[in-house]
């Protein structure tokens, strides 16, 4: 099938889910807001994970109205055409909650789980039990990650060690830069043409590590590749949404740089909708939101880092990577990716708009205020030496 047979089977789709949320309504407790979760990314579309209690506004997805209609919107989609995704590292704590949120994804029809823990296949077996849509099969080592991987539009990379407290991301690079190689590796042989968004830490590094794996084996496309960033932008809306009590399903803040300590950077000033901050505020903000990472890796006390946040964060990203492949306008994200927006960065992040082929724009910077312009200035040598760092590792190996 063809991607614009594919954008109007989807089409079809999501016009079948509104009929039917209009037809036979939501429960009661819950309300489909025309904005919450993709706000900044996509404007005025209901959204399959969209359904929030209105009792809190901290509850994220609401299965509730499957009680209330039976056949809730996300079960009733039909995807036997959809996109075809890979989760690499699938057995983890982001890879199993990632995999779950994507079994519900209607855009979706078919699901590769890739880990190299063997409990990866029975992962795929108590997830093919949930009655959505897409089929599910697990796949595990490397002789079975061309299988895995065959036919995919998007691949999502969490493989890897995650933080203990007292770590840098950068500390896990020596682990990490070798799995993304060969993951990315293997992308290029069995799926040069899907997109790549890569998880695995550290971000700033692993990036410019698959692109050069792509560039090495002649199938570098600068649209295809990107770094998930989500998480920041996620955490920036809830934590100044908190602080202004504005609702979250409004709030969109601009994050851009790289995705590691002061790397990060917040544009509170380009805030939406448009909201003043205190000296302190900004500062105060800023710095929680650079440091967001480390509160939960300290929270969790050895247990690893973010996980569901980041499934959540990833789920997202994968929605609007899909919807830019269908063909639907009007989608941005912010995410790392390869750019000449900052002059001598050839990695950065900030706002993309994703099309039919993956990135098709990349965004500038716009108007920032003097401080935002002064962690600019100190970003910048920081991830600087973190993107030799990851093209050095592909271009010295033998
Ligand atoms: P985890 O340890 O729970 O899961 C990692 C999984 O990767 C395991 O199942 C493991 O078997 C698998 N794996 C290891 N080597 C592999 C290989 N060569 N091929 C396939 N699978 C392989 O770790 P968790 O918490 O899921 O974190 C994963 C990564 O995500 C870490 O690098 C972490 O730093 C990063 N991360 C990134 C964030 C972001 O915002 N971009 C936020 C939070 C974590």
């Amino acid at each position: 099938m063809t991607m614009t047979q594919k954008a109007i089977k989807i089409a079809t789709t999501k016009i079948i889910g509104s009929s039917q949320r209009g037809t036979r309504g939501v429960d009661t407790t819950t309300t489909a807001r025309s904005s919450s979760l993709m706000r900044g990314a996509i404007k005025g579309q209901q959204r399959w994970y969209d359904q929030r209690s209105s009792s809190s506004r901290k509850s994220s997805v609401s299965f509730k109205t499957r009680s209330a209609s039976r056949r809730s919107p996300v079960v009733h989609a039909t995807a036997d055409d959809g996109y075809k995704v890979a989760v690499l590292g699938a057995a983890g704590g982001i890879g199993q909650s990632l995999s779950l949120l994507l079994k519900m994804n209607p855009m979706i029809s078919d699901l590769a789980l890739y880990d190299v823990g063997a409990i990866v296949k029975g992962v795929a077996v108590d997830l093919s039990h949930c009655n959505t849509a897409s089929t599910v099969n697990g796949y595990c080592g490397n002789e079975e990650l061309g299988q895995a991987l065959k036919g995919c539009d998007l691949v999502i990379i969490p493989a890897g060690v995650p933080r203990k407290p007292g770590m840098t991301r950068d500390d896990l690079f020596s682990i990490n830069a070798g799995i993304v190689r060969d993951l990315t590796q293997g992308v290029a042989d069995h799926c040069p043409n899907a997109v790549v968004a890569i998880i695995s830490n550290p971000v700033n590094s692993t990036v410019p590590i698959a692109c050069e794996v792509m560039k090495k084996s002649g199938t570098f496309d600068k649209r295809k590749i990107l770094g998930v960033t989500t998480l920041d932008i996620v955490r920036s809306d809830e934590f100044v949404s908190t602080l202004k009590g504005l609702d979250v399903n409004d709030v969109d803040v601009p994050v851009i740089g790289g995705h590691a300590g002061i790397t990060i950077l917040p544009l509170l000033s380009q805030t939406f909708p448009q909201t003043s901050f205190s000296k302190k505020e900004t500062e105060d903000l800023t710095v929680r939101i650079q440091n967001a990472g480390t509160e939960v890796v300290e929270a969790k006390a050895g247990g690893g880092s973010a996980t569901l946040s980041m499934a959540y964060a990833a789920a997202r990203m994968g929605e609007a990577i899909l919807r830019g492949l269908s063909g639907e306008s009007d989608v941005y994200e912010c995410s790392y990716v390869s750019s000449d927006i900052v002059p001598d960065m050839p990695y950065f992040a900030t706002k993309c708009k994703f099309g039919k082929d993956g990135i098709e724009e990349v965004m500038p910077i716009g108007d920032i205020t003097a401080y935002e312009q002064e962690w600019l200035d100190k970003l910048k040598p920081e991830l600087k030496a973190q993107i030799d760092k990851g093209i050095a590792f592909v271009a010295d190996a033998p």
